[in-house]
């Protein structure tokens, strides 16, 4: 079933349509899933860094090595420096293990548990691969969803621990289809117009549910515990 246009996905979705960041390892909205090694690789490199600094390294990375299978049999010291400067370099190392994992076993599972066996894949990887490249749907929260999320919602419980909260209010608002096009518009409206601070509700799809906007002051959420 499709979210129906005037819901919270349903307007997210329209607006995305509209104006998804055009990043160099997405689809356009709407058009066919791209391929899981590409939603994979941008997805590691995506997780502690922003998307200008990856967009090179993503690039070379593809001319080089523009297989799964292509990368299962590069050599380790090539790899190794085609990421230096992305930092986090255990990153690295798990991509070689997981590009060759893969290969053995012919292709990239479909489902969050088996994507989640692949070194340094977690729930958040997991979850962006099997939504964005298979349509599944699954629950993606990274740091943009979550603020979107509490804003929507007012959750005045402090961070890190109610992600659990945070996780299941997203859930209870993620389409059955266009999951992966549902997660990306959550982060581009992250991104993009629910920025950390001054937020731009006015050019916001879903200002109009936002139970932070309508308290006044969204930029309080969320809350984060006292160090
Ligand atoms: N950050 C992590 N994954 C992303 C994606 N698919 N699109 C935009 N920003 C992201």
């Amino acid at each position: 079933m499709s979210a129906s246009e005037d819901s919270i996905p349903g307007r997210l979705l329209d607006w995305y349509d509209r104006h998804a960041r055009a990043l160099p390892w997405r689809s356009p909205p709407g058009s066919p899933a791209p391929d899981p090694y590409r939603v994979w690789l941008s997805e590691v490199m995506l997780q502690q860094t922003t998307t200008a600094a990856v967009a090179p390294y993503y690039a070379r990375f593809l001319e080089r090595w523009p297989t799964v299978d292509a990368l299962a049999a590069a050599d380790d010291a090539e790899v190794m420096a085609a990421w230096a400067g992305l930092g986090y370099y255990s990153r690295a190392r798990n991509l070689i293990a997981a590009a060759r994992a893969v290969a053995a076993r012919g292709g990239f599972p479909d489902s969050e548990g088996e994507l989640r066996a692949l070194p340094g894949v977690g729930i958040y990887i997991a979850a962006a691969v099997a939504a964005i490249a298979f349509g599944r749907r699954a629950v993606v929260v990274d740091a943009n969803v979550e603020r979107v999320v509490s804003r929507l919602f007012a959750i005045s419980a402090p961070l890190p621990g109610v992600r659990g909260e945070i996780r299941r209010w997203t859930d209870a608002i993620t389409p059955a289809s266009r999951a992966g096009d549902f997660a990306q518009a959550m982060m581009d409206l992250g991104a993009t117009i629910c920025t950390p601070r001054d937020p731009r509700c006015l050019l916001c799809p879903i200002s109009g549910d936002c139970a932070a906007r309508e308290e006044g002051e969204p930029a309080r959420y969320p809350v984060r515990a006292a160090k």
